[in-house]
């Protein structure tokens, strides 16, 4: 369960203007109003550092590894995606045989890959980098056959090695801006570009024909889109879209807006800019889906910024995902068909918690040996609270003062998932304290049997590891005691239930005191709702001697009223006990800090537990020998 700690020592005691007000949802409303939501906002991306050439040791590092397993973490498949820069440097050359056909060797990607599956993610494969030395060689003789080639041993490996199911889900994509020097390692003239991007296309075509004619679609061209002069490749791959419908590559147009660092909806605001110069230019392009895979509120991941390490982050994410949502539903931009978070990088000192991460980095280089530690940041915590939203919802409401709420759901059997947010983005809210009464008026089709519902929220200073490093004087090395204070508000808060209501009741009202910035959620639950499932894939991580994170799976579901999850362990010749008891763990794994008397060697499992006090059966157990 998690209770909200109070931390006074690092709580302003703030006497500021109180934004007192009152919001009604009305379910006969909300069902009629209500639209098919896609969960267009559940992707991730992440660069390997500089030298490309060793993007293998960096992505298949202990760190780079245990990010993408939290980044999986998220229930419900919160995050689905994880695009990822340079993979095929990740491939060496092998040999050619007699007939002049290339071999590769392509053991440190298959790891990599074996992991994301491992961890339920879904890569987004940018076809980005080259195999060791071999490109120099074949670029001037069999510059297509070499794309096409390449492009269809990885799909057909990986289809094979996968699965159709999976891989079909994967996200291809070309080049990521193919415009920026920096990015264009190869040297691509305009016309080595474009057939680049045909002779993937075709590797592509031919793999799927391999396996049943399967269609794999490719996104791109992941560009900057800034003056026809500077950016010719993105440009002219669009006016060839234009132009010859039929032969363009592209399956979903790709791009990247960011803000300037002061407001989300310079994001939404950006995309709607360039799609309406895309289609003053080529009207061809009107009926194309399309995706911002950079969606973030400012460029240059690394540069630190206050806002990225609070509260201020993670309800700039949840206005952009509202914000994003209310012009598909306006159909300003119905074809929008997803946005990516460039936010699944690694963070260094000394700003472990500034830079644009979901998580907090902590090399611990004084212990032997040396080990890390990740503290959640807000901005993952509410990714983790989008991840509950139903499948229908109605369009998102502003109101003034910076609130904003969307009110999701399942007609049948009834739940619902409200989350509202009280953002001004990188400023401070002029009012510090919120008082909201909300009013329910349930819809009588779903008041058959009783109702259980659950209010969990992020709140500035509240729920805000970093104020506590602050706290302590940002110690580059925090003690076990520092990160169990960290992780302490590391989730989101209960602040109200479970609780139920008897059948037959039509009005919930309930009084919220918030301090802003703030995201609240509230999950209405009919006990219609199955009873949760049995969880699965235990996974035990080593952090440090007595410290592991355990990791489970979850089918995904329509319907979400799990309010966490127990993690018992036993070790030999003792009995099962709940260690997590007293820790919030909402999420799919636990960060467990044992000690010399019980140790990490022994059985663990895991059963999650619904609003209604309804136990899933327990996960296998899983033996560690630690
Ligand atoms: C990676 O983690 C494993 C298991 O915890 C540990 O044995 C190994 O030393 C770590 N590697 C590095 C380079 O830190
Ligand atoms: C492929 O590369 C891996 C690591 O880079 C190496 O261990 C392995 O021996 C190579 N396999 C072959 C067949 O060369
Ligand atoms: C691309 O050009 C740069 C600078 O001229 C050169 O250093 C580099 O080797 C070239 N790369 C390839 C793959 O030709
Ligand atoms: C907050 O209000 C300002 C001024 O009306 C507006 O520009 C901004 O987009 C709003 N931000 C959010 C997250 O609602
Ligand atoms: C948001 O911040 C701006 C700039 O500090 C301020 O003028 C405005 O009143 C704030 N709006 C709200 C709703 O807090
Ligand atoms: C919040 O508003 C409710 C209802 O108007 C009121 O009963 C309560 O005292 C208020 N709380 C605070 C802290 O002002
Ligand atoms: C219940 O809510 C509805 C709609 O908001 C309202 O019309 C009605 O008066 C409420 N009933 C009670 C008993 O509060
Ligand atoms: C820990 O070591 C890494 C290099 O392995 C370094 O980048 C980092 O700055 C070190 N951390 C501290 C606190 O010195
Ligand atoms: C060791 O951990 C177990 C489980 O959390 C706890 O019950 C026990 O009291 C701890 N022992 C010591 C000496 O801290």
């Amino acid at each position: 369960m998690c209770v909200l700690l109070v931390l006074l020592l690092i709580v302003n005691v703030q006497r500021a203007a109180l934004d007192h007000r009152q919001v009604s949802i009305d379910f006969e409303q909300a069902f009629r109003d209500g639209r098919l939501l896609p969960r267009f906002w559940t992707s991730t991306g992440m660069c390997p550092p500089a030298p490309r050439e060793k993007a293998a040791d960096f992505l298949l590092s202990n760190d780079s590894l245990l990010n993408f397993e939290i980044i999986g973490g998220l229930p419900n498949a919160g995050l689905k995606y994880v695009r990822i820069h340079w993979l095929l440097e990740m491939i060496q050359f092998s040999h050619y045989d007699e007939n002049k056909l290339l071999f590769y060797n392509f053991s440190r990607l298959d790891a990599l890959l074996d992991k994301i599956y491992e961890y339920g993610l879904h890569p987004g494969f940018e076809l980005m980098g080259a195999p060791g030395n071999i490109y120099p060689m074949e670029k001037k003789r069999r510059f297509s056959y070499f794309w096409t080639d390449l492009t269809m041993q990885i799909a057909l490996r990986y289809l094979h090695r996968f699965g159709v199911e999976y891989v079909a889900n994967w996200r291809f994509e070309t080049w990521n801006e193919p415009d920026l020097k920096n990015y264009n390692t190869l040297n691509f003239t305009t016309d080595e570009y474009i057939n680049y991007l045909q002779s993937v296309r075709l590797g592509l075509d031919a793999a799927g024909r391999l396996l049943n004619n399967i269609h794999l679609p490719l996104r791109g061209p992941a560009g900057l889109f800034r003056t026809e002069q500077n950016h010719p490749f993105c440009w002219t791959a669009l006016q060839l879209c234009n132009d010859y419908p039929r032969n363009c590559p592209f399956d979903v147009i790709s791009f990247h807006r960011k803000g300037s660092g002061t407001r989300a909806d310079e994001i939404v605001n950006g995309e709607s800019m360039l799609m309406n110069q895309i289609w003053d230019k080529y009207p061809n392009l009107l009926e194309f889906k399309y995706s911002n895979d950079e969606a973030d509120p400012v460029a240059g991941w690394s540069t630190p910024r206050e806002f990225q390490s609070n509260m201020k982050y993670g309800a700039m994410l949840v206005s952009t995902v509202l914000q994003h949502w209310s012009t598909k539903t306006n159909s300003v931009q119905s074809h929008l068909e997803s946005i990516s978070h460039d936010n699944g990088f690694l963070s260094y000192h000394p700003f472990e918690f500034d830079q644009r991460t979901l998580l907090a980095r902590f090399q611990m280089n004084d212990t032997k040996p040396k080990h890390v530690q990740f503290v959640v940041k807000p901005v993952y915590s509410s990714l983790g609270m989008l991840t509950n939203l139903g499948p229908q919802a109605t369009d998102t409401l502003f109101l003034e003062g910076n609130l904003s709420y969307i009110v999701s759901y399942n007609r049948d059997p009834f739940y619902s998932c409200v989350l509202l947010s009280l953002s001004n983005d990188t400023f401070d809210p002029t009012t510090k304290r919120s008082n909201i009464t909300l009013k329910f008026a349930i819809a009588e089709e779903s008041t058959k049997r009783r109702i259980g519902y659950i209010v969990e929220g992020l709140q500035e200073s509240l729920n805000d590891p970093n104020s506590i490093w602050i706290h302590y004087g940002k110690p580059s090395y925090p003690t076990a005691d520092q990160f169990a204070s960290m992780r302490t508000v590391q989730f989101p808060s209960v602040l109200k239930g479970p609780e139920m209501v008897s059948a037959n009741t039509k009005n919930i009202s309930l009084n919220l005191n918030l301090r802003a910035p703030w995201i609240v959620m509230v999950r209405l639950c009919s006990e219609m709702v199955p009873a949760p499932s049995q969880v699965t894939n235990i996974r035990i991580r080593r952090i440090y001697t007595y410290e592991a994170v355990i990791f489970w799976s979850e089918e995904p579901s329509v319907t979400r009223c799990i309010v966490g999850y127990e993690v018992w362990f036993r070790a030999d010749q003792t009995q099962w006990i709940q260690i997590n008891s007293g820790h919030c763990t909402p999420f799919l794994w636990f960060q467990f800090v044992s000690n010399t008397t019980i140790g990490l060697t022994g059985l663990y499992r895991v059963r999650s537990v619904d609003m209604f006090g309804r136990y899933g059966a327990f996960s296998e157990t899983k033996y560690f020998n630690g």
